[in-house]
C-alpha cells in the first residue's frame, strides 16, 4: 500500500521534468497517454522489468487509445537486454484469416470495392497483440500477467476522461461506428460522440483482459473470448474461424541493423518495411554531407532517398514467411551507391521514371508508439496498431474488442493504392495466414555517447518521421528536439512531397518546385513521436512526447 502511494507521489513529483540523473531503479517512459506511462511505472515499482512495463503500457493503451491500438490489433516490440546485448523483435502483426484470398476485396469486374478492406468485420485480420503480451510476459518478464494487466483492467473498469484529441478522432469515425450496434453502445451516446471529459468505461473489455490475465493465450485465442469473437465476426459477414485464432502465433525475428555516420541502428524487420526502408534511405544519404548542404538541397536529397527506398518497398517487401526478400541487396552500400548515381542535385526524378502511376493520397493515419529505457540500458521500442483510426470500427459482441482493419495494408489489386496511398504488387498480395506489410518502425539508436529509443504512429509516413528524428539525433540534439522536428514526406507514389507548414520556408517551397517537385501541405497533426535517451557517461535519462499529441514522457526513480 505504502509503495503504491509512494509511486503516485513520485509520478506527481517528476511529471514536470524530462531529465534525471539515473541511479538504480530509474527509467524513462514516453507514451501517447499519461495513464499508460503511469501504468509502466506502476509495474516497475511492483518489481517488474522494462519488458513487464512494456506489457503494462501496451495493455493500457489498448484501453485508453482505442483509436490507435488494442487487443483487436497487433504490433512490433523491439527488445534489448543490456547484460548480454541480446536483441529481438516480437512480430505480433495480424495475419490474414485462412479463408482469405487475393481477390476478396474486388468486384466481378476486378475493381476494388470501396471501404470493404477498411470498415467492418471482413476488414479485420487475426489479432496478434494479446499473443505478443503473453509471449513477452512469459519469456522476458518477471511478473504474472495479473500484475502487468492490472492497470489496464482498472482503467477499463473505472474509466477515463475523454480528451479533445480523442473526441476529434472519434467524431471523424462516428458515422461508421454507429453502423455497428456493439461499437455504438461503447463509444457513442445515442449515436453521437459523447461530451468532452465524460468518462469512458469498457466493462466487456475489462472482462476480456481479465480472461487474458487468468488464462494467458487461451484466455483470448480459445474459450469464451474466441467463441464470442468468431460468432460475432461471422454474423457480420467476416470469415474468421476458431482455427484461425487457435493457429495464431507471434514470431521472434532478428531486427534489421545498419550504421549511419557511426550511429548503430536497430529497427523492425519484415513483416514491417520500416527498418529496411529506413536504412536503405540512410545508406543513400550517407554519400552526401547533409550538414554542409543548404536546407533546400538537404530536403531535396532526403526526398530523393525516400523516393527510391519506398519504390523498393512497393516492389520487394511483404511477409518474409511467404516471399523471398532481397534484404542483403537492399541494405548493401554499393546498391545504395547505384541508386545515388541516378540522383541529380539540381532536379527531382519523377517517380514514374522509376515505375508506376501517380495516385492521390487520402488523409488519415493512426497507430501508437511507446519507448522505455532503464538506467542500465535495457529497452523496449513498441509500435502498435489497429490500422485506421478506430480500426474497422467493429466491436465483437460481448468482448469490448474493437477489431483492426489491417487487411487494407495488403495489396488488394496490384498498383491500386491502399488507405495510405501506398501501392504494391504480388509481394504483398493477400494469402491465407500471411502478415500484411507494415510501415511501423520502432527503433533503437546508439552512438559512442548515447542510447536512444524512438518511434511514432502515422501509417506510411512513419518511416520518414523516424528518419528525420534520427538525422536530428545525428546533429547531437536530444529527445525534446527529435519529437518536434517539422515533418515532410515522400513515398514514391503519389509523387508529391507532403509537408507540415513549419517544415518548409516559402523559399524552399519555391526552390523545390523549381527543380521539379510537387508539393502538398498537410495539417500539423501527423505523427505522435515518443522518445527516450540514456547518456552513457553521465547516466542522464531524458524523454519527450510529441506536442502534436497528448502523450506523457516521464523520467523517474521507482
Ligand atoms: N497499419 C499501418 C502500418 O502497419 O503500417
Amino acid at each position: 500500500m505504502f509503495k503504491k502511494l509512494s509511486v503516485i507521489l513520485l509520478l506527481i513529483a517528476i511529471s514536470s521534468g524530462s531529465r534525471l540523473y539515473a541511479d538504480s531503479h530509474s527509467a524513462a517512459i514516453a507514451s501517447a497517454h499519461p495513464l499508460a506511462t503511469a501504468a509502466g511505472f506502476e509495474v516497475l515499482a511492483k518489481g517488474g522489468n522494462v519488458y513487464d512495463a512494456a506489457v503494462a503500457v501496451s495493455a493500457a493503451l489498448a484501453v485508453l487509445e482505442p483509436n490507435g491500438s488494442g487487443l483487436g490489433g497487433g504490433g512490433y516490440w523491439l527488445l534489448h537486454r543490456q547484460k548480454d546485448g541480446f536483441e529481438t523483435m516480437i512480430d505480433g502483426r495480424e495475419k490474414a484469416p485462412l479463408a482469405a484470398h487475393k481477390d476478396m476485396f474486388l468486384d466481378k469486374d476486378r475493381h476494388v470495392i470501396a471501404k470493404l478492406s477498411i470498415d467492418g468485420a471482413l476488414a479485420a485480420a487475426i489479432p496478434g497483440l494479446p499473443a505478443a503480451l503473453v509471449h513477452i510476459a512469459e519469456h522476458y518478464g518477471q511478473l504474472p500477467l495479473a500484475e502487468t494487466l492490472a492497470p489496464a483492467i482498472r482503467y477499463a473498469k473505472t474509466g477515463f476522461a475523454i480528451s479533445e484529441r480523442y473526441l476529434k478522432l472519434l467524431t471523424a469515425r462516428a458515422e461508421v461506428l454507429n453502423t455497428y450496434p456493439d461499437s455504438a453502445a461503447i463509444f457513442l451516446t445515442k449515436g453521437q460522440p459523447p461530451e468532452l471529459y465524460s468518462i469512458l468505461r469498457q466493462a466487456d473489455l475489462a472482462q476480456t483482459l481479465e480472461r487474458l490475465a487468468e488464462s494467458g493465450r487461451d484466455g483470448f485465442y480459445s474459450g469464451v473470448t474466441a467463441d464470442k469473437l468468431v460468432s460475432s465476426v461471422q454474423q457480420a459477414g467476416g470469415i474468421w474461424t476458431k482455427e484461425d485464432l487457435a493457429a495464431y502465433q507471434v514470431i521472434e525475428r532478428e531486427p534489421i541493423k545498419g550504421v549511419f555516420h557511426g550511429i548503430k541502428i536497430t529497427s523492425s524487420s519484415p513483416s514491417s518495411s520500416g527498418g529496411i526502408v529506413l536504412i536503405e534511405a540512410l545508406n543513400i544519404l550517407s554519400g552526401y554531407d547533409l550538414e554542409d548542404s543548404d536546407e533546400l538541397t538537404r530536403k531535396h536529397l532526403i526526398t530523393e532517398a525516400l523516393r527510391r527506398a519506398y519504390h523498393d518497398r512497393s516492389l520487394y517487401l511483404g511477409d518474409a514467411d511467404f516471399i523471398n526478400i532481397p534484404v542483403n541487396r537492399l541494405l548493401n552500400e554499393d546498391y545504395a551507391a547505384g541508386l545515388r548515381s541516378s540522383l541529380r542535385i539540381d532536379k527531382a526524378m519523377p517517380s514514374e521514371l522509376l515505375s508506376g502511376e501517380i495516385k492521390p493520397q487520402p488523409e488519415g493515419a493512426n497507430t501508437t508508439h511507446f519507448s522505455i529505457i532503464d538506467e542500465q540500458g535495457n529497452r523496449v521500442a513498441a509500435t502498435l496498431s489497429v490500422n485506421m483510426s478506430f480500426g474497422s470500427a467493429f466491436v465483437a459482441k460481448g468482448t469490448g474488442v474493437l477489431l483492426n482493419d489491417e487487411m487494407d495494408d495488403f495489396v488488394s489489386l496490384p498498383g491500386a493504392m491502399n488507405g495510405y496511398g501506398l501501392i504494391g504488387g504480388s509481394a504483398n498480395a493477400i494469402q491465407p495466414g500471411k502478415r500484411m506489410l507494415s510501415s511501423m518502425t520502432p527503433t533503437f539508436l546508439e552512438d559512442e555517447n548515447r542510447v536512444a529509443v524512438l518511434g511514432t504512429p502515422g501509417g506510411s509516413r512513419i518511416i520518414s518521421m523516424v528518419l528525420l528524428g534520427l538525422l536530428d539525433f545525428a546533429k547531437g540534439n536530444g529527445p525534446e528536439s527529435w519529437v518536434q522536428v517539422p515533418r515532410f514526406h515522400h513515398q514514391f507514389m503519389p509523387d508529391v512531397i507532403e509537408y507540415e507548414q513549419s517544415a518548409l520556408s516559402d523559399a524552399e517551397i519555391n526552390g523545390l518546385a523549381a527543380i521539379g517537385h510537387q508539393l502538398k501541405p498537410v495539417p500539423n497533426i501527423y505523427g505522435d513521436m515518443q522518445a527516450v535517451q540514456l547518456t552513457k557517461a553521465t547516466k542522464v535519462l531524458s524523454a519527450a512526447s510529441d506536442k502534436r499529441g497528448e502523450g506523457r514522457a516521464i523520467v523517474g526513480h521507482y
